[in-house]
């Protein structure tokens, strides 16, 4: 696991935008793995000025998200469909049929997840995944205790998880309870995972995922496990190492 800690989020964007434009330079046909929340919002800005500026092609790539909401009506803006749709598929030239995500609405969501799982391995697994960190070091929303092998599944949030996201809905209560998410092992699986977190808030989650032990408490932590992690930090996020 390599560690890299930068002053802000301005050369975060730039580092992380930097593997991607590589990556597809080298493999246009690369799988991203696209992750929600605000912390790679920065990226998704920084790859959208690079198509518009520099012509960086998407157009032959393909991308998988994280997770998803269950019982969030299709269409709605907090789903992540369409916030993917919205923050970074809309703003680049990727085929929108080409980018997936679990889906939270299906009426057997074992199959669905199933299903996923293999759509994933029909396009040869994912090149690069990009990761955010919840304050209880949940990854996707992989909460603690996920078992370290788990697979793409429907999972319960935890009122920490559902607090720190109701600031994306009206209020508390419209908060989904349950998800559906990669696994740890299905993340285990793309060939480089890059974790971003940024502010004091993570700096907690980040000491656990980097200097804690391999443990289900902290879901991150599996990372120590892959062969091509990078933890991209602020500083802030890094003050506890
Ligand atoms: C949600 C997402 C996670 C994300 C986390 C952190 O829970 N499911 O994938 O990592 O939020 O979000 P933020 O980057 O906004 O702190």
């Amino acid at each position: 696991m390599e560690v890299v800690i930068l002053p802000g989020g301005r050369q975060i964007a730039s580092l992380v935008a930097d593997a991607v434009e590589n990556l597809l330079r080298n493999k246009p046909d690369a799988v991203l793995g696209l992750a929600t929340g605000s912390s790679p919002l920065p990226v998704y800005d920084e790859l959208a000025r690079r198509h518009e500026q520099a012509g960086l092609d998407f157009s032959r790539a393909c991308g998988f998200t994280l997770d998803e909401y269950v019982g969030l009506e299709p269409g709605h803006p907090e789903s992540y469909r369409e916030v993917i749709r919205r923050d970074f598929a809309d703003r680049v030239n990727i085929d929108p049929d080409n980018v997936l995500g679990p889906d939270g609405s299906a009426a057997d969501i074992p199959a669905a997840c199933r299903a996923y799982e293999d759509r994933i391995r029909e396009r040869g697994g994912i090149d690069l995944q990009l990761l955010g960190l919840g304050t209880d070091g949940h990854i996707g929303f992989n909460e603690p205790g996920s078992s370290l092998a788990s697979r793409t599944r429907i999972k319960s949030l935890i009122e920490q998880t559902r607090r720190d996201n109701a600031r994306f809905f009206r209020s508390l209560d419209e908060v989904p309870h349950h998800v559906v998410t990669q696994g740890l092992g299905t993340i285990l699986e793309s060939r480089h995972a890059i974790l971003l977190a940024t502010g004091a808030q993570k700096a907690q989650a980040v000491h656990d995922l980097v200097e804690g032990p391999l443990a289900a408490i902290c879901p991150a932590s599996v990372l120590q496990l892959h062969p091509h992690a990078s933890i991209v930090l602020d500083e802030a996020a890094a003050s506890s190492l």
